[in-house]
């Protein structure tokens, strides 16, 4: 059943967090405190808006995006889940799993200082999902999945991060320096660690495995620093499709240049086992530092 945005209104007011009724018919919670702006879909439990006070948006949804039930939104933070890219085995099943494209029901509502904590929840394929988003100075994204099937059962999982640059092929991400990466455009070729941070040009579709959790950090044209940390994400992804790839998407064309994307997870070799019953969470934590960009 589709959310009601006055029933939700009702049941979970606060006076940072209001939801509204979006493109699409799509509900969204719309948080407005003194530290921040974000906005957030019901919609594959998306954010899609995050733009901390003092800062311009640090989130990239596609001018492009399509909003329609069956169909991921492209932008904010997708939430890859159970399976990351094309499934395995199952011909037809929809990319990036079907977290993204479910509708999810609010569980709770916070506030913590500054920071509004909405939690969404889901049952998807046996997995009991709770999404959590912090709306702070820093966004702080968590997702914890029980297995509530009577046998173990393994996932993967990214927050499919869309990043605002300025202009990609000026953005330096640091922290993948020392790491060797499974090239997606190139038949999944193994490449070795780059020593140097990552410099986009053209199509890149790198995944990275067995990471440490050191901080990423992407550093802009205007040097504004966007840093991501995990906690229980072994996996990192850096996407951005490049000129061609782009325009032959529907719902991306020309923003290619404006976005990057660093997505934390467990994915491929680093997929995740639960046990019946057992739960396993990860989190993301993006802050941003230096100037704003917006004069
Ligand atoms: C990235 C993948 O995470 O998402 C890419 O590494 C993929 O291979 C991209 O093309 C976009 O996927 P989708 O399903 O949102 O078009």
């Amino acid at each position: 059943m589709t959310a009601d945005a006055q029933a939700l209104n009702d049941a979970f007011s606060s006076d940072g967090l209001r939801f509204q009724t979006g493109p699409g018919g799509f509900v969204r919670g719309v948080v407005t405190t003194p530290s921040c702006v974000g906005e957030f879909l019901l919609h594959g439990g998306q954010v899609t808006q995050w733009r901390p006070a003092g800062h311009d948006e640090v989130l990239w949804l596609s001018p492009d995006a399509v909003f329609e039930p069956t169909r991921p939104v492209r932008g904010g933070i997708p939430l890859c889940f159970p399976w990351f890219g094309p499934h395995p085995t199952r011909a037809g099943a929809p990319s990036h799993g079907l977290a993204r494209t479910h509708e999810w029901s609010v569980y709770s509502v916070d506030t913590s200082g500054d920071a509004v904590d909405v939690t969404l929840e889901a049952l998807i394929e046996g997995w009991a999902c709770r999404f959590t988003a912090s709306f702070g100075g820093d966004l702080v994204t968590t997702l914890q999945v029980r297995n509530r099937l009577p046998e173990q059962a393994s996932f993967e999982a990214a927050f499919h991060s869309y990043f605002a640059i300025r202009d990609v092929g000026a953005v330096s991400i640091g922290g993948l320096e020392h790491a060797g990466y499974i090239d997606q455009t190139n038949a999944d070729a193994p490449r070795p660690p780059e020593g140097q941070p990552v410099r986009l040009a053209g199509e890149a579709d790198r995944i990275y495995l067995d990471r440490d959790g050191g901080p990423i950090t992407i550093v802009d044209a205007s040097e504004r620093v966007i840093e991501i940390t995990g906690t229980n994400a072994r996996s990192a992804i850096v996407w951005n499709p490049g000129n061609e790839k782009a325009h032959a998407m529907p719902d991306l064309g020309d923003g290619w240049r404006q976005m990057v994307c660093v997505e934390l997870g467990n994915v491929r070799d680093n997929r995740i086992t639960v046990q019946p019953g057992q739960t396993f969470s990860m989190t993301s934590r993006v802050g941003v530092r230096g100037p704003s960009a917006s004069e």
